[in-house]
């Protein structure tokens, strides 16, 4: 793993060299993230049990001399052969700082997909909270999987968000940067995401997870055993949150909080319903909004069941927990796939897996399995195989830990 991290590191330095002649002045490290279980709750202010993964977007950069940003992406960034919009889009781009903030593009319903969308939604965020941005040289690129499930775009907000700090003179606190980076994604790309992402890869610490209340923002980390590891299996499906049905899913969440509001005026959001309400009052939903509604609300209750079962270490309840999670995820929220329904299924099934469930968002990407390290090499063989014969092709699997959040450092060629 630390070998991995360093090849990407050394990968976007000699990017910095060759495209700029000179050594960077920082160097940001901002890792990706897996939430082990709250599926779809942050965005109802639910709970949610996240940790920052091994894998990072890395950023080298220096003070530009002209009024412009030139960024380059590299890396799987700019080369995932998934993402044909960011490869047939030169990976190189120059950023007109002077003109902050720039209008919020014309999307058509259609989000916004080019990696040049990140920093520059990163310098409209930060303009549009009144910070002055100043014009950097920026090389970034990493080893965190791209759509994937495991949250690359926050990590590249926040990597930007540290890196224009950093060169313009100010300094964010860690929730201010989490929100900032949030903005990114509802105000600038039209993605109705939550705070989970941004907050995971800027608060993670090595061993542990986060339980995140996300109303309050208020979070306690819980450590995890150190012979466990997560294994994650990337389907290679591809989505974009915007062109995914993601963004109907808050929709359908308001929409039954509205309902339920006449019997229930104190909701604010479905955080706020019990189970035993929803029971009671699930005749004013419709069906579909019934299901999403049902998800949420018991997604919650396994959030707070699954941080306790973690404090008293028992691993094999939260497992138990992560597959009702998927179940779920798949059955009343919708937002599964066959191809991740199979992966989650083979991994249940192998000896020394607690659980596992689809990452992120869904509708493509990865399943997560939390994996006792013994059992790691069998279960990746068995995911790889049994997706081989169900599917025709091949699924990525690789191995991580929860490690330490966003970092950036003065760049010397000993550091
Ligand atoms: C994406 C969003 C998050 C969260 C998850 C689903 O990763 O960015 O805010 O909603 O999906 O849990």
């Amino acid at each position: 793993m630390v070998r991995h991290m360093n090849q990407a590191r050394a990968r976007v330095l000699d990017g910095f060299r060759r495209r700029f002649g000179d050594e960077p002045a920082w160097l940001v490290r901002a890792p990706g993230r897996v939430n082990l279980l709250g599926a779809h709750v942050d965005y109802s202010e639910g709970w949610v049990l996240p940790g920052a993964i091994d894998r990072s977007i890395w950023l080298a950069l220096r003070p530009a001399d002209g009024p412009c940003s030139t960024i380059e992406a590299i890396d799987r960034v700019a080369g995932d052969p998934h993402l044909s919009d960011i490869t047939s889009v030169s990976n190189i781009a120059e950023l007109d700082t002077a003109r902050l903030p720039l209008p919020v593009p014309e999307r058509d319903g259609e989000v916004g997909a080019t990696w040049l969308d990140l920093p520059q939604g990163v310098a409209w965020s930060l303009a549009r909270a009144g910070h002055h941005v100043r014009p950097i040289d920026a090389v970034f690129g990493g080893d965190l999987p791209i759509g994937a499930g495991v949250s690359s775009s926050a990590a590249v907000e926040v990597a930007f968000l540290m890196a224009w700090e950093a060169a313009s003179g100010f300094s964010l606190d860690r929730l201010e940067r989490a929100r900032l980076g949030r903005r990114v994604e509802n105000d600038y790309l039209g993605v109705g995401s939550g705070i989970m992402d941004q907050f995971a890869s800027i608060h993670g610490k090595t061993g542990h997870l986060m339980l995140l209340d996300c109303r309050d923002l208020a979070f306690e980390r819980i450590p995890l055993p150190n012979n466990v590891v997560v294994v994650i299996a990337d389907s290679g499906i591809r989505r974009t949150l915007a062109n995914s049905d993601y963004n109907r899913r808050p929709e359908e969440c308001r929409r039954s909080v509205d309902l339920l509001r006449r019997a229930l005026p104190k909701i604010r959001t479905l955080r706020d319903v019990t189970e035993k309400d929803l029971d009671k009052h699930a005749w004013m939903l419709p069906s579909a909004l019934e299901k999403r509604a049902r998800h949420v609300v018991c997604e919650c209750r396994r959030v707070l069941e699954g941080a306790e079962a973690l404090r008293n270490g028992n691993l094999l309840r939260f497992g138990e927990l992560m597959r009702e999670s998927h179940e779920s995820s798949r059955d009343l929220y919708e937002v599964s796939l066959p191809e991740l329904d199979a992966l989650a299924c083979t991994a249940w099934s192998v000896p020394g897996c607690f659980g596992a469930r689809l990452s992120g968002a869904g509708f493509g990407g990865c399943v997560t399995a939390l994996v006792q390290v013994a059992a790691v090499a069998n279960t990746e063989r068995r995911l790889r195989r049994e997706f081989a014969a169900a599917f025709g092709r091949e699924c990525d699997t690789f191995v991580t830990g929860f490690g330490d959040g966003a970092a950036i450092s003065t760049f010397s060629t000993g550091g």
